[in-house]
């Protein structure tokens, strides 16, 4: 199976898991676990928006940075700028915030409602260049997905 056919299949199950599912913490503990489970990446979790920071939510893998700040860190830019960011080699990324040394590639994800970002998807890989475009595709899906179910109520 190619990763792009696992990504299919993923999405497809995860939509069933997810469903009806209207609190954002177990929501966001499942769809860490389901991702995790699926793809066995080093750190998959959830930073939630609030006020001027994003705070750590529900994750799967070892223990993370608490608090990220607006514009800070791989998480923080995916906030300010509104847009998945694909880090290649964490090294060099300018002010990469490096809660495990074992992190080497990333991917973060905005979930988006009303057009705000209201918390962001991060994944992180112990080996270089994990990600491309076509983890962003699927895992833009899953952040949709998870943001209709719990924010905007569909
Ligand atoms: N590397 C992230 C911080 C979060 S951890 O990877 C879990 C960043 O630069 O925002």
């Amino acid at each position: 199976m190619t990763k792009e056919e696992q990504y299919i299949q993923f999405v497809d199950d995860y939509k069933r898991l997810i469903s009806g599912e209207t609190e954002e913490v177990s929501a966001m503990a499942n769809t860490s676990a389901a991702i995790h489970d699926e793809f066995h990446f080093f750190w998959v979790g959830f930073y939630i928006v609030k006020a001027d920071k994003l705070i750590l939510g529900p994750f799967q893998g070892p223990v993370a940075c608490s608090t990220i700040r607006f514009g800070k860190g791989v998480c923080g830019t995916a906030w300010k700028e509104q847009k998945t960011q694909v880090v290649p080699d964490v090294e060099q990324f300018p002010g990469h915030i490096a809660c495990s040394s074992l992190s080497r590639s990333e991917i973060v994800v905005p979930v988006f409602a009303n057009n705000e970002v209201k918390a962001v998807l991060d994944i992180d890989s112990t080996q270089l260049n994990t990600f491309d475009a076509i983890d962003r595709k699927y895992l833009e899906q899953v952040a949709s997905i998870l943001a209709d179910t719990i924010y905007n109520k569909e």
